[in-house]
């Protein structure tokens, strides 16, 4: 299956796909990578993996429809079987969502329902929780709402800062997209009316 992942930053996470790739018997392959920022340290990742890479920002375009309509065209140039989000720090039209329904990730660094939107480790830290997580989910209209495939959850301690808890979140998030990816890549893993459904049975 052809893979094209979209980031804005460091890109561990496209690590952890390109690294699971490498296995002879996964099911997908990274065929592109595409940040909106041009400085995103996963394009160099991208490189050494000699994979297809560009940067296409969202400061060249008057409008997030336009910026939405240029990403879906040059994604499209890939057909991809599936589209990830790891780490892309936009947010996505209605229409980018509705063309890549059913085949469209995002990984989400807190335990959904739970902290959708940003600064989710300092959030989990000052309202006294004792775990925090890691989720996988479809990507649907409603921002880190969509269905929720996988989660993993990590303990907080007293003495974490938002930085360990994100760093402790990472080695989570490394472990439970790959295998998602391959779940999907596999045929298991598919969105049915807006709920995720593994092996025939809706989670
Ligand atoms: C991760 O924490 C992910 O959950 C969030 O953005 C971060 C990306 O990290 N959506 P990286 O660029 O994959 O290292």
């Amino acid at each position: 299956r052809r893979i094209v992942v979209l980031i804005s930053g460091s890109g561990s996470n496209l690590q952890a796909i390109i690294d699971a790739c490498k296995a002879p018997d996964y099911p997908g392959e990274v065929v592109a990578v595409i940040s909106n920022k041009a400085d995103a340290y996963g394009l160099t990742r991208a490189d050494n993996a000699q994979i297809a890479n560009q940067v296409i920002s969202h400061k060249d375009f008057v409008s997030r429809e336009s910026y939405d309509q240029a990403l879906i065209e040059q994604i499209d140039v890939y057909q991809p079987d599936l589209v990830i989000l790891a780490g892309f720090m936009r947010i996505l039209t209605p229409e980018f969502v509705q063309h890549f329904s059913g085949k469209l990730l995002n990984i989400h660094p807190s335990l959904l329902p739970k902290y959708q939107g940003l600064n989710t480790h300092q959030r989990a830290i000052d309202a006294g929780d004792s775990e925090h997580g890691v989720s996988v989910h479809f990507v649907t209209e409603e921002l880190d709402g969509g269905p929720v495939i996988l989660q993993a959850k990590v303990p907080i301690f007293a003495e974490d800062d938002a930085e360990i808890l994100a760093s402790r979140i990472h080695q989570q998030e490394h472990r439970i997209y790959p295998l998602v990816v391959k779940w999907f890549c596999s045929d298991r893993l598919m969105m049915q009316d807006e709920k995720a459904v593994l092996d025939g049975k809706t989670l």
